[in-house]
């Protein structure tokens, strides 16, 4: 535990303790202490360990990016520990060195373009599914079909055939309850043991040789090598299969979920994003890498909607040595919050920023990278899969936004759930309509 020494220069902050964790509290309080201590506040946690929130882009960027070594992943991970092992997301200093480099090759453009037969194929099946909602006058959950979309995505992405032939059984998709349950506790821990083993399971067919797989990202997984030569033990391959799964599919989710509330409130953009599609996407036979790279107001639309709804909205890390930011020091121990939530929608750098604004994102503005905007991360642990999910999202919306007008059925605007990943506090409901 570090207490702090009289002779560190500390950033201003509160003498009480202050009680901080990944929940609704924690944004509350620390919006309070930017706006009574500035951009660096320092303050002890109920533990007695030394705390920074840092809202300074400089020194956000700084510890992110060119200090990262001198920091490691901070308090709420352990919860997720539970679920994914030591995966990528979780792992710190030479573990997590040896896995990225190992997994960044399937991360590269060249990969990503042969699945998107596979985005198309899952955007084609809630086409499926909304059309026979539209034809029957029903309401559709798009909070649900974003989850299912995106899950059911990275799952086909990983296993390919194996997904419809192993996986799901009877209609089910044994790994539906990671969208539904948000609790990371003891049941979930059980659930995830029998996930393992069937993932276990694929992973020795494989191995045997048993089916001849095209491309998938657990064929590239099971030939990674180390620079000694040597790949993944099956442990950590489970780890690394169950990060990218979670990793993988909420935060997807959850901004196309976002993408379609908003949407429904802008006929202006939503007609933009339609004339985009019908003009670079107007069949399924006509998406692949070039006509989605040419989206660029769509992708504005998904920047944007990530600005206000970061799906990773508060990050922690904890110093792993002592270092200075500003005119400060970090004693080794500190915990470090920052929060892409609070940083994208503060009006010094974001002008009304609470306004849904894709213009923000046109290329034509000079001032954007002056900004600070990091919904995947900055420095070397950015989102492995940032490519993966512009991909993703255009292909869903390009295919189905001309396709389904989706009604608000009501004028509430949802409240959000800030656990590990922002969410909505409840389902939205929306009414599609063929056009
Ligand atoms: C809108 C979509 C996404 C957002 C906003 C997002 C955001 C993030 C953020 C903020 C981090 C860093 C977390 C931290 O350092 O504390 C991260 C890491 C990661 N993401 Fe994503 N992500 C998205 C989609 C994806 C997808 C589709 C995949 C996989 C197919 C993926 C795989 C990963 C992995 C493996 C890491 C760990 C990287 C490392 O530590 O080296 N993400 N993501």
């Amino acid at each position: 535990m570090t207490s702090a020494q009289p002779s560190y220069r500390l950033p201003p902050g509160p003498e009480e303790p202050v009680a901080l964790g990944i929940d609704p509290e924690t944004l509350t309080t620390l919006t309070r202490l930017q706006r009574d201590y500035g951009d660096m506040v320092s303050m002890h946690r109920p533990n007695g360990r030394l705390a920074y929130f840092i809202n300074d882009p400089v020194e956000v960027h700084r510890i992110l990016a060119r200090r990262h070594t001198r920091y490691r992943k901070g308090p709420g991970f352990e919860r997720v520990k539970m679920l994914l092992g030591n995966g990528l997301i979780v792992s710190d200093g030479d573990v997590w060195r040896r896995s990225r480099r190992m997994i960044q090759p399937a991360f590269g453009r060249q990969n990503i373009h042969r699945l998107v037969d596979v985005m198309v194929e899952c955007s084609q099946r809630r086409d499926r599914h909304w059309s026979r909602l539209a034809a029957n006058g029903e309401q559709c959950n798009i909070t649900s079909e974003t989850s299912d979309f995106a899950l059911e995505l990275i799952l086909i992405s990983i296993f390919g055939k194996d997904y419809d032939d192993r996986i799901i059984t009877d209609g089910e998709n044994p790994f539906a309850f990671l969208s539904r349950d948000s609790a990371r506790d003891l049941s979930v821990v059980l659930r995830v043991r029998h996930l393992r083993e069937l993932l276990t399971s694929i992973i020795e067919d494989r191995k045997s040789g048993k089916h001849a797989e095209s491309f998938d990202f657990l064929s590239v997984y099971l030939s990674a090598v180390d620079k000694h030569g040597k790949g993944f033990s099956r442990g950590e391959l489970l780890d690394e299969l169950m990060t990218l799964i979670v990793a993988g599919f909420e935060t997807s989710a959850n901004t196309l979920n976002w993408v379609w509330y908003l949407i429904a409130s802008y006929p202006d953009i939503e007609a933009r994003i339609i004339a985009e599609a019908e003009r670079f996407l107007p069949d399924a036979e006509s998406v692949n890498s070039e006509s989605l790279m040419a989206m660029e107001y769509t992708q504005q639309v998904l920047e944007e909607t990530l600005r206000l709804y970061p799906p990773v909205w508060l990050f922690t890390r904890r110093a792993h040595e002592d270092d200075e930011l500003a005119d400060y020091d970090v004693p080794q121990g500190t915990d470090i919050y920052l929060s892409p939530f609070i940083l994208q929608r503060s009006e010094h750098y974001w002008p009304d920023p609470d306004c849904f604004d894709p213009e923000r994102f046109a290329a034509s503005d000079g001032n954007k990278k002056d900004r600070p905007y990091f919904p995947f991360s900055l420095g070397p642990r950015r989102c492995v899969g940032e490519y993966f999910s512009f991909m993703e999202m255009k292909v869903h919306l390009g295919l189905l936004l001309p396709r389904f007008r989706m009604l608000r059925v009501d004028d509430s605007r949802p409240e959000l759930e800030l656990g590990i990943n922002l969410r909505s506090a409840n389902d939205i409901f929306m009414k599609p309509v063929r056009r």
